[in-house]
């Protein structure tokens, strides 16, 4: 029903099957015309294509965006080509000479915590870990932790990148964080956006929500975005040319000045093809009645079906008792296997290649996503056969 926005990836993937959508999502064919839009803009505006793309498109986007998450103030967000750059700003808004005390968890991915990890090696740097199993009172351990100390920053993600398990309330949680801390609050977003139904108007002012393109949304690379709480009064040191705009700054200041919407948190020249491309999916999803909700519950029956047919092949390595994360109503749009060592892994994602079938894996754990471009009628799973 949906893959007719698909045909392009679709006919060049033909005779695969794509669980890897988690990772790398297919492209609706529309983002394709939006490249050639860019292409064409460049040439038609040249140095004019600036404000154009100030004025009509990077606002529209925002606009799409805000109405997804139900974000009451579209121009709040800001955008960066990946969400490692959005990170560094938000730690950059810390007086690095004094001491800095991060929470976070033990599932963040690797843009934010290959990057504390790196700063820690600072002595005033402290980042303490919670682990998210069990994952039945990790909201609640979470919690507990951020009342146990004084910190400045609290980053989670709203769907964890190594299981799938997903925080079921995410305006409870950030109340439950908000009534104990007044630390700075970010969620990584995701693998929430364009996959679980989220609605941020209650929290929009406390917490900065980090998304981007690459996944759900079909955009591909080079598009993420973060919604920063009106009234932020944060001076990123990272900084770049992009978060002046809206000030006077043409009027010379001693200090530097900052835009008074999401764009203080911006950088400098990036290629907005990304965009585009964006833009192009949300608005093809927005016509054509495609809300989050709907694809969570198509993609929520594909999980099923797919947890059906595993069930019947009694597969050794695939069974319930190694699904990582069961309970599918918290649950992200992958479905994560822990095997018994990256090896066993390495080697079933193999198999499965060789039988056209995607997959990725990290470590111990298998992942299996799921799209609005798959159809569970075309499931086989033949070749896991014993
Ligand atoms: C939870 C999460 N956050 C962020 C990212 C992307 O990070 P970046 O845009 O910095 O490459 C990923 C990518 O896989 C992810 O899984």
């Amino acid at each position: 029903m949906y893959q007719q926005f698909y045909q392009r990836f679709l006919t060049a993937n033909k005779g695969k099957q794509h669980f890897a959508c988690h990772s790398h999502h297919y492209w609706p064919d529309v983002s394709r015309d939006a490249m050639l839009e860019y292409w064409d803009d460049s040439a038609r505006l040249v140095d004019d294509k600036w404000h154009y793309i100030f004025s009509e498109k990077v606002p529209q986007t925002q606009q799409l965006i805000a109405d997804i998450l139900q974000l009451p103030q579209p121009e709040q967000i800001v955008f960066a080509p990946n969400t490692h750059e959005l990170v560094m700003r938000l730690l950059s808004c810390f007086d690095l000479r004094q001491p800095l005390r991060i929470l976070t968890t033990d599932s963040e991915f690797h843009s934010f915590s290959r990057q504390v990890k790196r700063l820690s090696e600072y002595d005033n740097v402290v980042v303490d870990i919670v682990a998210v199993e069990p994952f039945a009172s990790f909201e609640q351990r979470f919690a507990q932790a951020a009342a146990a100390q004084d910190y400045q920053l609290i980053f989670c993600s709203q769907v964890f990148f190594n299981s799938g398990f997903a925080i079921a309330d995410l305006p409870a949680f950030v109340a439950s964080l908000d009534s104990v801390s007044d630390a700075m609050i970010a969620i990584d977003g995701y693998h929430g956006f364009m996959a679980l139904p989220t609605d941020l108007s209650t929290i929009t002012e406390r917490i900065f929500y980090l998304a981007g393109s690459y996944k759900y949304a079909g955009g591909g690379e080079g598009c993420c975005f973060m919604s920063v709480p009106l009234g932020s009064i944060h001076r990123p040191l990272y900084t770049g040319w992009f978060a002046e705009f809206g000030t006077l700054a043409a009027e010379k200041s001693a200090k530097v000045l900052y835009s008074e919407d999401g764009y203080r948190f911006a950088g400098a020249t990036m290629d907005f093809s990304a965009l585009y491309r964006l833009n192009a999916v949300l608005r093809l999803f927005k016509q054509q009645g495609i809300s989050v909700g709907r694809i969570h519950q198509y993609v929520q029956q594909l999980q099923q079906v797919f947890l059906h047919k595993l069930s019947e092949l009694q597969h050794r390595q695939l069974g319930l008792a190694n699904l990582l994360a069961h309970d599918l109503k918290q649950h992200g749009h992958f479905l994560t296997f822990r095997l018994g060592s990256p090896s066993e892994v390495a080697e079933l994602a193999a198999q499965l290649k060789r039988a056209g079938i995607e997959t990725d894996y990290r470590g111990d754990r298998l992942r299996f996503g799921f799209a609005l471009y798959h159809n569970s009628a075309e499931y086989d799973l033949s070749c896991l056969q014993g």
